[in-house]
């Protein structure tokens, strides 16, 4: 793992944003595996004042809510129109159908999506429990694309974007970690004191199940740009 710890999450995001534009200068058809949340909103807004072009790439979602369509503003396909896709149209645009109730026809329609577009360079957050996606602590490193109970810790961290916790959905559509470690290169950003442990946990914790995102020290490109906050339990 490449750890690089900065000053600012801007900063952090220039070095995401940079392997970017060299992942699409090097091919203009790259699959980008996308995330939501917090973490990654000024690498998007970096894309999109710049002058990259990605109307030949595809951008392919980690993951939905279950049960809201796309247009419901809490949404994550209203969440990538407005950070990213209105400023940056991309060729294809793929995330889990939140609105489809049949889970074995949404889980299999996405992992054929997956499998059909290799991604080349995959962005992630990772949750206060050290999820990635979200694949919860105990989620089988051999997952695919599967419907997920949300823990409560990920209710309440995300409960903020909502009117009221009443309103967070309790499940959603993630990509598996498998899929996810398929990734040919893979960035992760954490940013402030509530990363604090999640990160010292996927660095230099034992490789588990309990912590989804310690899988990651099993990849081989894998850059983990983080703030000093964030860097803050490490050891070494
Ligand atoms: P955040 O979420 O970017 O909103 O902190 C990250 C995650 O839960 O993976």
């Amino acid at each position: 793992m490449y750890v690089q710890i900065f000053d600012k999450k801007e900063e952090a995001c220039q070095a995401s944003f940079e392997l970017f534009k060299e992942e699409l200068d090097a091919n203009p058809q790259a699959v980008f595996g996308l995330a939501t949340g917090s973490t990654p909103e000024v690498l998007y807004q970096l894309l999109s004042e710049s002058d990259l072009d990605f109307s030949q790439a595809t951008g392919l979602n980690l993951d939905e809510y279950f049960g809201l369509t796309a247009d419901h503003p809490q949404s994550y396909a209203f969440f990538m129109q407005d950070h990213l896709y209105k400023n940056k149209p991309f060729k294809n645009k793929y995330i889990p159908d939140g609105s489809n109730p049949d889970v074995n026809i949404e889980t299999a329609r996405y992992n054929k999506i997956i499998a059909d577009h290799p991604v080349d360079l995959q962005i992630l957050g990772i949750g206060a429990n050290a999820h990635i996606g979200f694949n919860e602590p105990g989620t089988s490193f051999d997952s695919k694309t599967h419907l997920v109970d949300l823990t409560d810790s990920t209710i309440q961290a995300n409960k903020r974007f909502f009117e009221s916790e009443d309103e967070v959905p309790t499940q959603a559509y993630s990509m598996g970690i498998q899929s996810i470690m398929q990734a040919k290169k893979i960035i992760l950003m954490a940013f402030g004191p509530t990363k604090a442990k999640a990160v010292r946990d996927m660095i230099e914790g034992p490789v588990t199940e309990d912590v989804p995102a310690s899988i990651l020290q099993k990849h081989p490109h894998v850059y983990l740009f983080i703030d000093k906050e964030a860097a803050s339990l490490l050891n070494n």
